[in-house]
């Protein structure tokens, strides 16, 4: 071979290896799978800056999380089966992750926000003031139609009765993340995900949007309630489905949804769901105890127990950063982990109990205990590490201070890189140890 061949053979390998690298270009894992992006990844569509170093961007994020805990405590404490859907609550502030879904026909890609605690869908529509650029334009799709006021749904979402004069589109409002409120219309047309079109699936056309910012091109509720995606795609997919969240460290590479029961893991441990006849959309689970190391923390059952009427016990949750406990249950977790590993601590953003990395060898396994399943965090789901590496931090936290909360929160920190099934048929949720990043 001369050089010159050689050269053009050396470039072209190069050229096919940087086109397998660019994993941002393939739409889907499996055909089936769609991919779950971080919304701080190199493959989200929101360009965001490459962050300095991905502890600032967890701090970052993390900061975020007391609005979020704060929006699912209040909708814990709400007592009433009546409470709607959407309008007048607080929704979350972050979107974590992304997944791409396409609306009407011919499809229209959109990166909605993939949240487990919601049950709605919705996305900024054309005429919408105050939105982003990239918008659904309902007057380009065949299939789009307006939901009236006196369609069941609506009350879902809008909790308030028509007005009395004559037939009328759905309009409702939202407050989301505490300082934005959106208005939008009730709405169907299909949704595409991967090779699947769920027809007149409804969700939330926004019309406007004052004070603040929602997620740039909408929302796809994952929870169990009436309007979310499960309860709208009935048979498709057998209320079952599995998401494997990838790490924030892995900025260029994105993680798996898998909807309906194909190809779901076979053996895979589980634990009850529960549920909150206030809060359908939530999933509960039966966290028994938490272990660091080889000890059980003291905890009284009463903290961890699960209680409809309070809404207290556990939730699993996608939009949350960092695993949150309730002060108490939080200090006895942190208590016993300074006692196994050598001090002196410090603070580093929302994480209290950071230490020097060489020290890192001594510290414990964290074991969460639920009913049937034991979760034993590996290293990378229970510490982080400052930008410099000199640091190593305990990763989860207490409830945010000015919260009066009752609910633990597992996070996607402590979730990443497992694959979490939510098999809502069945009742039960599964976790298995799964690299995906
Ligand atoms: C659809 O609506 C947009 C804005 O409302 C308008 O600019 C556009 O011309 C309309 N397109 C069609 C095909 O009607
Ligand atoms: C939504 O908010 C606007 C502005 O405050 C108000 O005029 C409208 O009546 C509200 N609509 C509903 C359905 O609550
Ligand atoms: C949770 O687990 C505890 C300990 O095994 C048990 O006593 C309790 O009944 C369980 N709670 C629910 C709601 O299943």
């Amino acid at each position: 071979m001369d050089f010159t061949t050689t050269t053009l053979l050396f470039f072209s390998l190069l050229i096919s290896t940087i086109k397998a690298l660019d994993l941002c270009s393939s739409q889907s894992h499996g055909s089936d799978d769609l991919s779950v992006i971080p919304i701080y990844g190199k493959c989200s569509p929101f360009n965001p800056p490459k962050p300095d170093s991905w502890i600032n961007t967890i701090i970052n994020m993390a900061s975020k999380d007391p609005q979020r805990v704060k929006y699912l405590s209040s909708l814990v404490a709400q007592k009433s089966t009546k409470v709607p859907v959407a309008s007048g609550q607080h929704v979350l502030n972050i979107g974590n992750y992304v997944v791409r879904a396409k609306l009407g026909t011919p499809g229209q890609l959109m990166f909605m926000v993939l949240d487990t605690s919601n049950d709605a869908a919705w996305v900024p529509c054309s005429g919408c003031t105050g939105c982003s650029s990239t918008i659904f334009t309902p007057n380009t799709s065949s299939t789009y139609a307006s939901l009236e006021c006196s369609v069941p749904q609506c009350t879902q979402v809008r909790g308030l009765s028509c007005p009395a004069a004559g037939s009328s589109n759905c309009l409702f409002n939202q407050s989301y993340g505490g300082d934005s409120i959106f208005s939008a219309t009730l709405v169907k047309d299909s949704l595409s995900l991967a090779n699947d079109v769920i027809p007149n699936f409804a969700f939330g056309c926004i019309n406007s949007i004052s004070g603040g910012s929602v997620p740039p091109q909408g929302l796809l509720g994952l929870g169990r309630g009436s309007m979310s995606l499960l309860s709208q795609s009935g048979s498709l997919y057998s209320g079952v489905f599995s998401y494997c969240l990838p790490s924030f460290k892995s900025y260029y590479f994105s993680g798996s949804l898998k909807l309906g029961p194909m190809g779901q893991p076979k053996a895979i441990r589980t634990t009850p769901l529960l549920r909150n006849p206030h809060r359908p959309s939530l999933y509960y689970v039966n966290l028994t105890g938490v272990s660091v190391g080889g000890v059980k923390v003291p905890i009284a059952h009463e903290l961890l127990s699960f209680n409809p009427n309070t809404g207290s016990g556990t939730i699993i949750d996608s939009g949350t950063v960092i695993t949150r406990f309730i002060e108490p249950i939080y200090a006895a977790i942190r208590d016993e982990f300074r006692t196994q590993v050598k001090g002196p601590f410090s603070t580093l953003g929302a994480f209290d109990s950071c230490f020097a990395a060489t020290n890192e060898a001594v510290a414990p396994t964290i074991t969460f205990h639920f009913t049937g399943l034991d979760l034993k965090l590996p290293m990378e789901n229970s510490l982080i590490h400052s930008s410099a590496g000199t640091l190593a931090c305990l990763a989860m936290a207490g409830a945010p201070n000015n919260v009066n909360s009752v609910l633990n929160v597992i996070a996607n920190l402590q979730q990443q890189n497992h694959r979490i099934l939510f098999d809502v048929a069945n009742s039960r949720l599964g976790i298995a140890r799964e690299l995906c990043n």
